[in-house]
C-alpha cells in the first residue's frame, strides 16, 4: 500500500473495539485513507491470525498490556504511536451485571487515558454514548433537539460510567495541557444489513422513543473519528454523533408532539431531522453525514 495519509491525521493510530460493530468500520475507513492502524482487541477468543490486516489481541484491563499496545515496542508492532481512537466497551446496559460493565468500562477508558499520558501520546478519541443525554427519556428531555448543552444525566450504570469518563478526560487534559480529549456521543450503531427492519419502526413511535428516533450509520461513525483525529485543539470536547435524519418515515415534529408534549422544541425541524442535534460536530469538526437508511430500503 503507497498511500499516504491526508496530512492532518496521524501517522499511526491503535484502535481498540477494532472487531466489533463500530471498530470495524473505523479501521477500514482509517486504512482506506492511508493511516497505518494497529487494531486490538479482546475479540472473544479469536485467533489474531484470522483478523485481516494488523491486530493484537489486548485485553484493556490490565495496564500492562495497554502500556504495551500504545508504546509501539512489541514485536511485530514496533512503530511509535501518534494518536488512539479508543472504542472498546461493554457497548449498552444489561449485557452483563452492572459492576462487571463498570469494571470492565472504567478500567478500560482509564488505562488507555493513563497510558497515553505515561507515553506522551496527546490525541485521545474514545466513544462516549447518547446515553448520557438521558436516555431512555422516561423523564423527558429538557428541550428538543438535545445538545451538548445541558448536564449529563445518566440512567444506567453503563451510562454512568460514560458521564465518569467524560469527567477523567476533562481531568487528564488539566493534567497535561497538550492533550486532545475528544468523547463522541455516538447515536445507537447500524450496519447496512440493519436497515431492513427501520421500516417497521413506524408502526409504533413509542418503539425508538427511547433515543429520539436518532442512529449512526457505522460509515458516519468513521467520519466522526476520522474528523476527531484531525482536530488539533488541546482540551476535553464531547460531540453528539448522529446520522442527519431520524429513523423514522413520519416528520419530526409530530413525533416530538405525539410523544414529548410538554417538551419545548427549539426550532422549526426539518421533515426528519434529527433530534439529537449534531451542530456543534458540524461546526467544530466538520462532520458530514453522509449516509441514510432511507438510501437503503
Ligand atoms: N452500539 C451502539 O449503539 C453504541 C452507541 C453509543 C456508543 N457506543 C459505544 O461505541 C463503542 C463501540 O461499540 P460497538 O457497537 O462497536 O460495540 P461492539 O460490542 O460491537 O464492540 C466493542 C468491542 O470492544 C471489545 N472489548 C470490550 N471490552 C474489552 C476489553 N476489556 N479489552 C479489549 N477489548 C474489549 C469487544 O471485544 C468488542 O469487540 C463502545 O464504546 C460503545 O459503548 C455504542
Amino acid at each position: 500500500m503507497t498511500s499516504t495519509p491526508h496530512s492532518t491525521l496521524p501517522r499511526r493510530v491503535v484502535v481498540t473495539g477494532a472487531t466489533g460493530k463500530l471498530g470495524r468500520a473505523v479501521v477500514t475507513h482509517l486504512r482506506d485513507l492511508g493511516v497505518d492502524v494497529l487494531a486490538v482487541d479482546r475479540a472473544g477468543g479469536r485467533d489474531p491470525r484470522d483478523i485481516e490486516g494488523e491486530f493484537m489481541l489486548v485485553d484493556l484491563t490490565d495496564y500492562g498490556q495497554v502500556v504495551d499496545a500504545l508504546s509501539g515496542s512489541v514485536d511485530e508492532h514496533a512503530r511509535p504511536v501518534d494518536a488512539v481512537v479508543h472504542l472498546a466497551a461493554i457497548p449498552q446496559p444489561g449485557l452483563h451485571s452492572n459492576a462487571v460493565t463498570f469494571a470492565n468500562n472504567s478500567s478500560s477508558t482509564y488505562n488507555i487515558f493513563a497510558a497515553a499520558r505515561a507515553l506522551g501520546i496527546h490525541t485521545v478519541v474514545w466513544a462516549s454514548s447518547e446515553t448520557v443525554l438521558g436516555l431512555p427519556f422516561d423523564t423527558p428531555p429538557p428541550y428538543a433537539p438535545v445538545d451538548e448543552e445541558y448536564a449529563p444525566r445518566p440512567e444506567s450504570t453503563y451510562s454512568l460510567n460514560k458521564t465518569l469518563e467524560e469527567e477523567m478526560a476533562r481531568h487528564f487534559c488539566r493534567w497535561d495541557p497538550e492533550l486532545v480529549a475528544i468523547g463522541l456521543r455516538f447515536s445507537n450503531v447500524m450496519e447496512v444489513q440493519d436497515y431492513a427492519q427501520f421500516p417497521a419502526f413506524d408502526d409504533d413511535p413509542a418503539l425508538r422513543r427511547w433515543n429520539l428516533w436518532g442512529y449512526i450509520d457505522a460509515r458516519d461513525g468513521a467520519q466522526a473519528v476520522e474528523r476527531a483525529l484531525a482536530y488539533d485543539v488541546p482540551g476535553a470536547e464531547v460531540f453528539i454523533i448522529a446520522n442527519a435524519d431520524t429513523v423514522m418515515s413520519r416528520s419530526s415534529a409530530s413525533l416530538m408532539a405525539q410523544e414529548f408534549p410538554g417538551v419545548e422544541v427549539r426550532r422549526e425541524l426539518g421533515e426528519h431531522e434529527t433530534l439529537l442535534a449534531i451542530d456543534k460536530a458540524r461546526r467544530v469538526l466538520g462532520y458530514d453525514p453522509r449516509h441514510s437508511w432511507r438510501d437503503h430500503v
